[in-house]
């Protein structure tokens, strides 16, 4: 490695395990339980592991390493850093705050959370953001999830041994398609269908289980990872199939580029991945938050899982795919993958390079690979559960069993359709509306209501109480000030993203009158289907335009879909409302 990225890696991941390190060894040796008003309780630890696997999921392993390969490796980093202090540790604190402030008045999900903090009932329909973003992201999430599960069945069974490596991504293309060449036929259905019982069942288990699963899964997801982050980075030119070492993966992203913070692109990247990472603006924080009880910490406990998942990510999650993939395939090969997104590496590539190493350590590998992913998928998709489940059971005076089960068949439901018809970017639809613009959204709205209407003397306030560690005061004018002005740049940067990202050639179109040109990934395109539109006029052959048709058609279906459920969930919460008003008069 050079030695700029040398420092900059050693400098950043020892400042990130010393602090991790630091909050983590306090949480363990503070007060152990926390009760809320229901009664319900929390073992500390157990609070903290299942806020930290709510944030540690894909997006550690399979987004971010594609995110910075895309975004130039070193250039990325810096604004990813930046992102995290200035807009993910205060929106964390956000968002434990409004969780644990609604706990109190018996509120377990954002609609009523918010309207806990400012009467006005427009809010109360701002909080739908916090079940619809779960709703939809649970949707084509537990999809991937089961993929997981399918893949450590595979890796076990050896299906990938002695495959070339476009057979491997044969494998999977033919599972998704749902190729009757699988093994078990409908395999992706079958296991999307257990994957989802799983699902129900530990919801159904309420606190306990998510608890429990997370105790288990999060120890063993980082000693999983850190063993394949071992392989992954002494891998050696001279060993079967190495082009270059394990650093050279890591030499690219850890040399600093000081000019991208010149690039509204990337900083739109790194904002777009410390919100999923973090799971933020999706109201699953706030509903853990809420079995905290009023008096207990959620200083350190939010430091402490927050700090936690940005150690699985940029300690752990940028040492797998990175290096292995750099060492077999050179970077260019890399770089050129990475156009194909996260999936595409994780799935069909990875399981063709581990399989590359002695028969026994390939095939352990790969159940540990597979394992990660199903573990860190699995404890973000109950947190996505528990506040749809958490919202029945208090308005609508459901079992937790009956909640969990409905959430099930909801998920299930609408998580068909990018099961069908993944191929035709359905499933990128979810992932976007939901699992981008969605949060960006709601987190925008949600910091203005906390640091403007309910104040931020009161916020603050709120934020300290019973804190097991002082927040630096600087943060109270970070949370009044800059992150607002950052959510504001970060949404309006999506909106109107520029043709090409090159925002000095559409101001200067801007102000000669040409107007301003939009590129297809901008919000408003992204409404139009402007891409495909395009493809489709340039399209010269009957099946590729039949192909575009459909897509479109599909395209709108699934957009229509979800505005539907957001639609749903608010008339469910004007309903709750109502019965609220009613049960009061009554009192
Ligand atoms: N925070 C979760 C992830 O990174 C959603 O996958």
């Amino acid at each position: 490695m050079n030695s700029t990225a040398f420092t900059f890696m050693i400098i950043t991941v020892t400042t990130i395990i010393l602090v991790t390190g630091y909050f983590f060894i306090r949480v363990l040796f503070s007060k152990s339980t926390t009760q809320n008003a229901n009664g319900q309780t929390w073992t500390r630890i157990g609070l903290v592991l299942a806020m930290a696997g709510n944030a540690v999921g894909f997006g550690n392993f399979l987004r971010f390493p594609v995110q910075a390969i895309q975004n130039g490796g070193g250039a990325f980093i810096i604004p990813y850093l930046v992102c995290f202090l200035l807009m993910g540790i205060p929106l964390l604190f956000v968002e434990w705050s409004i969780g644990r402030h609604g706990g109190k008045y018996n509120n377990h999900s954002t609609p009523f959370m918010l309207a806990n903090l400012d009467k006005r009932s427009i809010w109360k329909y701002v909080g739908v953001f916090g079940l619809f973003s779960n709703i939809g992201i649970a949707a084509y999430y537990c999809y991937m999830e089961s993929w997981t599960l399918a893949y450590v069945f595979h890796s076990a069974i050896g299906t990938f041994r002695g495959l070339s490596q476009s057979e491997v991504g044969n494998v999977f293309s033919n599972y998704i398609d749902m190729n009757t060449t699988t093994l078990i036929p409908y395999e992706a259905i079958v296991f999307y269908v257990l994957c989802l019982a799983l699902n129900i069942y530990i919801l159904s288990k309420g606190i306990k289980g998510i608890e429990k699963v997370s105790k288990i899964a999060m120890p063993l997801l980082i000693l999983f990872g850190l063993f394949l982050a071992i392989k992954a980075v002494t891998l050696k030119v001279g060993q079967p199939g190495v082009i270059t070492d394990g650093t050279t993966g890591l030499n690219f992203l850890w040399t600093p580029q000081y000019d991208s913070i010149w690039s509204p692109k990337v900083w739109l990247a790194a904002a777009g991945q410390i919100f999923f990472t973090l799971s933020v603006g999706m109201g699953s924080i706030q509903c853990y938050a809420s079995f905290v009880h009023s008096n207990d910490d959620i200083a350190l406990n939010s430091m402490s899982a927050g700090w936690m998942n940005e150690f699985v990510e940029v300690v752990l999650g940028a040492a797998l795919i990175i290096p292995i993939s750099v060492g077999y395939l050179g970077i260019d090969k890399v770089r050129e993958l990475a156009e194909l997104g996260g999936l595409a590496i994780g799935f069909k590539i990875l399981p063709y390079l581990l399989n590359q190493w002695a028969p026994l350590i390939a095939t352990i590998a790969g159940i540990m690979w597979f394992s990660l992913l199903f573990f860190a998928g699995i404890t973000s998709s109950l947190a996505m559960g528990k506040p749809c489940v958490s919202f029945m059971e208090d308005e609508f005076k459901w079992s937790e069993k009956k909640s969990a089960l409905g959430f099930g068949i909801l998920i299930l439901i609408l998580g068909l359709p990018t099961v069908f018809f993944f191929n035709y970017g359905v499933f990128d639809q979810y992932d976007y509306w939901t699992g981008t613009v969605s949060l960006f959204i709601f987190s925008l709205l949600e910091i203005i209501l906390f640091s403007w209407v309910f104040g931020i003397r009161n916020g603050w306030e709120e934020l300290n109480r019973g804190g097991d560690i002082t927040i630096p005061r600087v943060y109270k004018y970070i949370l009044k000030y800059i992150t607002p002005v950052l959510l504001i740049m970060v949404f309006l940067g999506a909106l109107i993203n520029p043709a090409d990202n090159n925002w000095a050639a559409a101001f200067q179109s801007l102000f000669s009158g040409n107007g301003w040109t939009f590129d297809n990934g901008s919000i408003i395109k992204m409404i139009t289907n402007a891409s495909l539109k395009e493809k489709l006029a340039l399209a010269t052959d009957d099946e590729t335009r039949d192909f575009l048709k459909r897509s479109i058609f599909l395209i709108n279906g699934a957009k229509i879909l979800l505005l539907s459920v957001f639609a749903g969930i608010a008339l469910l919460v004007y309903i709750a409302s109502q019965r609220r008003k009613k049960e009061d008069r009554e009192c």
